[in-house]
Formats: structure tokens, sequence, C-alpha cells
């Protein structure tokens, strides 16, 4: 039976080379058809001696199965892989590629950032290793200071320290010594916080920065009322709390208008009708001298708000990590 070992070889080298549907119904024509090669063979059993017939029927047989299972195997292959194709089934989904998006947080910071450039503020960076003199010294930050702490602060040695906030990056512009400067500073800042629903580690702070002839509280009010209303929307109203912090005096809290109830109370703004947005108040004169300003002649103001309280806020979300834990089902909502 050495012919039907060899047409099995035969076979099995030519499917081989078949890379199209059509030279697949060619070799199924040349093996199986009224014809073909072991069709023949079929044929020729009839007129064997009877002795021989059984075995060689079981043998052609077994061959008829191998090339029937060779071919479907074949033809599987052949439409399932595109490459190899010659039929196209149009009529299949597409492959959707998987689109990125911005994180909430830097969405809410271009806006932030946007709102502050048609204002005419620049918006500058600083390192986040910081040192100690420009996160606290400069800002007139006693030595006593809790924020100085340890407990509080991240320090990297003696000399260096991840910045508690982005006010140093006033220090470093104000150092250049060209005034006036209208400036934002977006960026990261650190604290030892243990994570929460409300605190991380890490978070986004916008420090603001406008220093020039003459400017007053009220330019702080206008700004920043500006700011909001833009933010929020134009009915927005804002109000200031006496606070105190090292760098400005005096010193003020600012809180606005629940975006969600307008100020009459609901689940957004905890029936407080207010929403607390962060620190403002006027540079402190120490802070100028510190920097060679003189302020008999230069004034200005200053506020820092916080990017996660405003997304947090804005789109109802009610723990900070989540904005750390690049879920893309959490992500891909925004
Ligand atoms: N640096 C302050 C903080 O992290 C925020 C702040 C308050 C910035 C008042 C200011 C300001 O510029 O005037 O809590």
């Amino acid at each position: 039976m050495a012919d039907l070992y060899e047409l099995g070889e035969l076979f099995t080298s030519e499917l081989a080379a078949v890379n199209a549907i059509n030279d697949l119904n060619d070799l199924r024509v040349r093996y199986l058809g009224k014809k073909g090669l072991l069709t023949q063979k079929l044929k020729e059993l009839g007129s064997l001696p009877p002795a021989e017939k059984p075995a060689r029927g079981a043998a052609l047989n077994d061959l008829k199965v191998k090339i029937q299972e060779g071919i479907a195997f074949k033809q599987a292959e052949l439409t399932t892989s595109h490459a190899n194709s010659t039929s196209l089934d149009l009529t299949l989904p597409g492959h959707n590629p998987l689109l990125g998006r911005r994180h909430p947080l830097m969405q809410v910071e271009e806006r932030v950032k946007s709102i502050f450039r048609s204002m005419g503020f620049v918006v500058e960076t600083g390192p986040e290793v910081e040192t100690p003199y420009y996160n606290f010294t400069a800002l007139n930050t006693p030595d006593w200071h809790p924020a100085r702490d340890e407990a509080d602060t991240f320090y990297l040695n003696d000399e260096y320290l991840l910045r508690t906030e982005t006010s140093p990056v006033q220090i470093r512009v104000l150092e250049r010594g060209q005034l006036p400067v209208r400036m934002i500073a977006p960026g990261r800042v650190y604290r030892k916080d243990k994570p929460d629903p409300s605190h991380f580690p890490v978070f986004h702070q916008v420090e603001g920065l406008y220093v020039d002839h003459g400017v007053t509280f009220a330019d702080l009010k206008g700004t920043l009322l500006a700011f909001y209303r833009s933010l929020f929307g134009e009915e927005t109203r804002i109000r200031f709390r006496p606070h105190f912090f090292p760098f400005t005096e005096p010193s003020a809290e600012v809180d606005v208008t629940c975006f969600l109830c307008g100020g009459a109370g609901c689940r957004v703004c905890k029936d407080k009708g207010w929403l607390e947005m962060g620190g403002s108040g006027m540079v402190d004169p120490k802070v100028l001298v510190g920097v060679n300003i003189d302020p008999e002649e230069w004034t200005g103001f200053a506020f820092g708000l916080g990017i996660e309280r405003i997304a947090m806020l804005w789109y109802g979300v009610d723990d900070i990590r989540l904005f750390w834990e690049n879920d893309m089902r959490f992500l891909k909502q925004f």
C-alpha cells in the first residue's frame, strides 16, 4: 500500500502550500473530484481480489478522512485569518480603538487655567522637591509652626522636602524682580496624611498671585468672584471669612454659594448653602521685603485653591482615593 502512503504525503505537502480559498477548492477537486486522485483509487477497489479488499478499503477510507479533515481545517484557518482571507465579511462589527481621555483632575486644572489666563494671569511652575526656605521661611512661616513638623511634612533630608503647598512658587517668581506679577501656579503638593475618603498624601493646588501698584483687597474679591462665576455659573456669590495664613495679612477663607442649590441647602453643600473653597489674603509685607520688594511701593493679593476639592464637588465624587486608583470604570465617566 505504498501508493496510498505516497498519495497521503503528496496531499500533505500540497495542502501546506495552499493560501487561498480558491486554491483549496482546486485541491479538493484534485483529490476528491469525479476524476480525483483518491476517487480513482476507490474505483479500482472493485477489481481487486476479494481477499485484499477489506484491508485496502480500510486504508482508502482512512486516507479519505485525512484528506477531508485537512481541507476542513485549512478552510477554517483561511476564513478566520484576516491577512490571508480572500473573502471579506463586511457585516462583522469593526474593532473600536480605545480612546484615551484626560484625567478628571487635569480636566478641572485645565478649566481653572483657562479662566485665569483669560483674566491676564500667566501660568508658572516650580519644583515639587523644595527647600524649607522656599516652602516655609520665605513664606513667613515661623520655626515653631506645626506644618514644619516631620509628622506633617515629607522631608527627604535636612536640605530638601516635598512641597506642602504651591505657595513657594510665589517666592521663586517674585525673586526674579520683574514686576508687576500676575500668575497662577498649578501643581502637586504632598502632606503626611493617612489616606481616607477626604485625604490623600498627594494632591493638587492652584496658587494665585498678583503684585502691582495699588492692588487692594477689592481686587482680590473681584478676581475671585469673576473666577468662581465663570467656573460655577453667573449666579454664584462669594464671601470671605477672616482667617490666618503666615504669608498673608489680612487673610481670609473663601466660600462660594453652592452651585447645585444656589444657597438654599442640599446634599452637595450638606445643607449649608455655602462651599469652602480655599485661602486668600493680601501678601504680607514681610514676604515682599524678603524678596527685596518695597511694600510701600508694591502691594499684592494671593490665594490658593484645591483641584480635588473642586472636582469632588462638581462631579459628585465622595472618595478622593478614586482619583488615584486609575480604575477604567471610574475614569471612563469623565
Ligand atoms: N498655601 C495654603 C495652603 O496650602 C493655601 C493658601 C492660602 C494660599 C492663602 C495662598 C493664600 O496664596 O493667600 O493651605
